[in-house]
C-alpha cells in the first residue's frame, strides 16, 4: 500500500480512513502514535501487525475530550478526574478499569484500559471529526526508538500504514507518563513530562512507582506492570554504555577520563568501531579534544540544565547513530530529578541497562 502524507488540509480525509478500519499515524507533543480505531479489534490486529508488536502489550486510546472516557470505562474515580482537569490535554496516561465496549484485542486482554488527551491541535481534531477514541501506540518498529518526527514513522512504516499526519517535531520527544489508578494507590508506570512532583502535588501524596523503574530487576522476580515496559525498548542498533558517578556536579571531567580509559583498556580494538559521544551542551568543550584526535562523533542531546531539551532530542540522536552506522555510543548520565527521571529511564533501556559506575 502507498502511505500517503497528510497535512491540517486533509484532516477529514484521515478521519475517515480511521473510521473505515485503516491505520493513519497522528503527531502528539510526546512522540508520533499509530492511530487505529479504538474499538475496532480487527484494526487493533492490524497495528499489531503494522509495528510488529507482540500483542500482549495494550494500546493507549487517545481522547479528545475528558467527557469520551466516561463510555470507555467503568467509572472515573474523584482523584483521577482531579488529575485530567489538571493536566489534559498533555503528556499524562491514567490507566482505569475498562468497560465491556473496549475490545481485550486493545488492551492485551487486561480489564484495565489507557487513556490520554493529547495536546495537538491537529490530532484533537482528528479525534473529533473520527468520532472515536483512537488507539495508538507509539509508531515505531517494535524495538526502535519512538518517532519524533514524521520522517521517522515514514522511515519504519512506509507501506504499512494508509496515511501520516504530518505536524514536524514533536516537542518532549520521550512518551507520556503513565499512573495506574485502576488500583489502591496510584501507581507510576512509566516516567515521562508530567513528573512525580506534578503528581504529588495535585494528589496530594505521592504515588507508588512500580519497583522495576527504581532498578528492580526482572531477574529478581519484579515484572513491570506496563507490559510494554518490559521489553528492550527505544534501542539503537549501536552498543550503548552510560558512565554515571554518584555525584553529578563536579564530577563531569571525572567522566570523560572513564570513557578514555574505557575505550584504551578494554576496546583496544574498538578504535576500529564507530563511537560516538553523548554528552551536554555545557560538557561538550570537555570532549572536543579527544574526539577529534580518535575519530570520535559529538553528539549534543542538549542542556544539562534542562533536561526537556535533552528529551526533545534523545530519539532523534539515537536514529542518527544508527543512520550513521556508529556501533558504540558512550554516554554521560544526567541526574534522575524531575523530567530527568524520564530521561534517564529511556537512556538506560537504550543501553539495555548498560552502566559503568564510576567511584
Ligand atoms: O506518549 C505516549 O504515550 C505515546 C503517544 C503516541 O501517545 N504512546 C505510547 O504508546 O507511548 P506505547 O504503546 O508505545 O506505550 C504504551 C505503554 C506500554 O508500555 C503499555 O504496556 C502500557 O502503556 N499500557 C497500555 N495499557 C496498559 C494497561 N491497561 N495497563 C498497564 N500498562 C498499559
Ligand atoms: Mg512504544
Amino acid at each position: 500500500m502507498e502511505t500517503r502524507i497528510f497535512s491540517n488540509k486533509d484532516i477529514e480525509e484521515a478521519a475517515r480512513i480511521l473510521k473505515t478500519g485503516g491505520l493513519v499515524a497522528f503527531p502528539t507533543e510526546t512522540v508520533y502514535g499509530l492511530g487505529g480505531n479504538g474499538l475496532d479489534k480487527e484494526a487493533a490486529r492490524k497495528i499489531y501487525a503494522a509495528k510488529g508488536r507482540p500483542s500482549d502489550n495494550p494500546l493507549i486510546l487517545h481522547v479528545s475530550k475528558m467527557e469520551e472516557v466516561i463510555p470507555l470505562v467503568e467509572s472515573v474515580p474523584e482523584k483521577a478526574k482531579l488529575l485530567m482537569d489538571s493536566f489534559w490535554p498533555g503528556p499524562l496516561t491514567l490507566i482505569l478499569k475498562k468497560s465491556a465496549i473496549v475490545p481485550l484485542e486493545s488492551t492485551g486482554g487486561l480489564d484495565t484500559v489507557a487513556l490520554r488527551c493529547p495536546d495537538n491541535a491537529l490530532t484533537l481534531e482528528l479525534i473529533e471529526k473520527a468520532g472515536l477514541p483512537i488507539a495508538g501506540p507509539s509508531a515505531n518498529l517494535s524495538g526502535s526508538p519512538s518517532p519524533t518526527e514524521a520522517s521517522h514513522v515514514y522511515h519504519d512504516l512506509a507501506g504499512r500504514i494508509e496515511g501520516i499526519l504530518d505536524d514536524g517535531a514533536v516537542g518532549i520527544g520521550v512518551e507520556s507518563t503513565i499512573l495506574d489508578m485502576s488500583t489502591e494507590r496510584p501507581t507510576l508506570l512509566r516516567p515521562g513530562a508530567i513528573t512525580l512532583e506534578d503528581l504529588t502535588e495535585v494528589l496530594g501524596e505521592k504515588p507508588d512507582i512500580d519497583p522495576t523503574l527504581l532498578g528492580k530487576s526482572m531477574e529478581d522476580g519484579f515484572v513491570p506492570k506496563a507490559p510494554g515496559m518490559k521489553y528492550r525498548h527505544y534501542a539503537p542498533k549501536a552498543e550503548m554504555i552510560l558512565f554515571r558517578t554518584l555525584e553529578h556536579k563536579g564530577a563531569e571531567s571525572k567522566v570523560r577520563e572513564s570513557m578514555a580509559k574505557y575505550l584504551e583498556e578494554e576496546r583496544g580494538d574498538s578504535f576500529q568501531k564507530k563511537i560516538a559521544i553523548l554528552c551536554a551542551e555545557e560538557t561538550k568543550p570537555l570532549y572536543q579534544e579527544m574526539a577529534e584526535k580518535k575519530n570520535i562523533r559529538l553528539k549534543i542531546l542538549g542542556r544539562r540544565e534542562d533536561p526537556l531539551s535533552m528529551t526533545h532530542n534523545l530519539f532523534r540522536i539515537l536514529r542518527e547513530c544508527d543512520e550513521e552506522g556508529i556501533n558504540l555510543i558512550l554516554s554521560e548520565s544526567y541526574p534522575e530529578e524531575g523530567v530527568g527521571f524520564a530521561l534517564m529511564n529511556r537512556m538506560k533501556k537504550a543501553a539495555g541497562q548498560k552502566i559503568i559506575l564510576i567511584k
